[in-house]
């Protein structure tokens, strides 16, 4: 894992965005997989800045996201399927008909779920982006005793539906359950960057740079895989820091 260390949350999201408009320049049909939440938000802001006064073109590019809320859909502010055309999609020039989200709104949501799965399948992601949950969780694959492997449908925890009440007037209006991928498909990313911003997600961060791989902390498996880069700002770089000492220079000389 390659951890970086930001002094601030604007730095981190210019250096993420950086980082993705590097791939897209790179390889112009590049696959990129999106996430929701606070913390890309930055990332999309400064994305939508290149592409609007650096030329960065999003024209070939297709993207396929984490996880989509049960029971919200496009008429639904708070969908992820809003969040990404609000932040993102409708701020650039990629091809709506190439930006894939799990259906939210099925009649059957553990077949829409097998359909994103194989969908998952004929489009591996070159960049998969990611958010950290205060509980570990990366999509909506939240701590238990085994990890899940392929797209499924999932009960949000206590933790997820207390930290995502902000984005909903009160908390009975948190969706109970969410389409997510599983880990085969994250990890089959060629390419994997982690976001995390806030104290809050210090000792979360701590737990999987240095914890052990468990699937009570659902990230700690990104320590499997053997491309992934960390972008944190100093609050949410505290624990590892202070605690544990961590040295940024000295990781750099290895
Ligand atoms: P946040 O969510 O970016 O809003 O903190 C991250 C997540 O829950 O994965």
């Amino acid at each position: 894992m390659e951890i970086q260390i930001f002094e601030n949350y604007e730095e981190l999201s210019i250096n993420a965005a950086r980082l993705v408009a590097a791939q897209v320049r790179l390889k112009p049909d590049s696959v990129l997989g999106l996430a929701t939440g606070s913390t890309p938000l930055g990332m999309y802001a400064e994305l939508v800045r290149m592409h609007e006064e650096e030329n960065l073109d999003f024209s070939e590019v297709t993207s396929l996201n984490l996880d989509e809320y049960l029971g919200l859909g496009e008429e639904d502010d708070q969908s992820y399927v809003s969040f990404m055309r609000e932040h993102l999609f409708s701020k650039i020039n990629i091809d709506p008909e190439a930006t894939y989200l799990p259906d939210g709104l099925a009649a059957d949501p553990e077949e829409a779920a097998m359909y994103y799965e194989m969908l998952a399948d004929m489009v591996p992601r070159d960049l998969q982006i990611l958010g950290i949950g205060r509980n570990g969780h990366i999509g909506f694959n939240e701590p238990d005793d085994v990890f899940p492997v392929e797209t499924h449908v999932t009960d949000l925890t206590e933790s997820t539906i207390q930290a995502n009440q902000r984005f909903f007037k009160s908390e009975e209006e948190v969706p109970r359950q969410a389409i997510t991928m599983g880990m085969k498909q994250i990890m089959a990313a060629k390419k994997i960057l982690l976001l995390a911003s806030g104290a809050e997600k210090a000792e979360t961060i701590a737990d999987l740079v240095f914890g052990e791989v468990t699937s009570q902390v659902p990230a700690s498996i990104l320590n499997l895989h053997p491309d992934v880069v960390i972008m944190l700002d100093e609050p949410a770089a505290r624990y590892l820091v202070e605690e544990y000492g961590f040295d940024e220079e000295e990781e750099d000389e290895d």
